[in-house]
């Protein structure tokens, strides 16, 4: 079973760039989850950087928008975008270093993480895009 499944009602923020960027980092963040599960350390390395890789791309995507439209909580938003990108370069070095592993809490901790992020922080964004007609 998936650990995360979008739907529009729980993570829709009315930006379809960050719906989409949403659904691909969800995909992989289960593969990440179904590796972890598995206990198979070299599919779990890849889908640990594929994971991080989009993680960073994405923020980047959020955070140059709210820029461009001068989002008013941009620094607040950067700030919990920044935490997470250093635990997870932390644990990535150290992970493949063979001193760190990842397992299905490593996979929940992410979950949690979003299920937090999105509706308390991202959904802010969405009206204030709308009104400057960026859906
Ligand atoms: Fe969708 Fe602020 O991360």
């Amino acid at each position: 079973m998936a650990l995360i499944t979008w739907t529009e009602e729980k993570y829709g923020t009315k930006w379809s760039v960050a719906d989409q960027q949403h659904q691909h980092l969800f995909d992989l963040l289960n593969t990440l989850d179904d590796a972890a599960k598995a206990g198979d350390r070299s599919a779990i390395g890849s889908a640990l950087d594929a994971l991080i890789d989009f993680v960073v791309k994405h923020f980047q995507t959020e955070e140059d928008e709210m820029q461009k439209q001068g989002y008013p909580g941009y620094e607040a938003h950067k700030a919990e975008h920044d935490n997470l990108v250093a635990t997870c370069a932390d644990l990535q070095k150290k992970f493949h270093a063979g001193e760190a592993e990842v397992t299905p809490d490593t996979t929940q901790f992410v979950k949690d993480w979003l299920d937090n992020h999105i509706p308390k922080v991202d959904f802010d964004y969405g009206p204030y895009f709308n009104e400057r007609g960026i859906q």
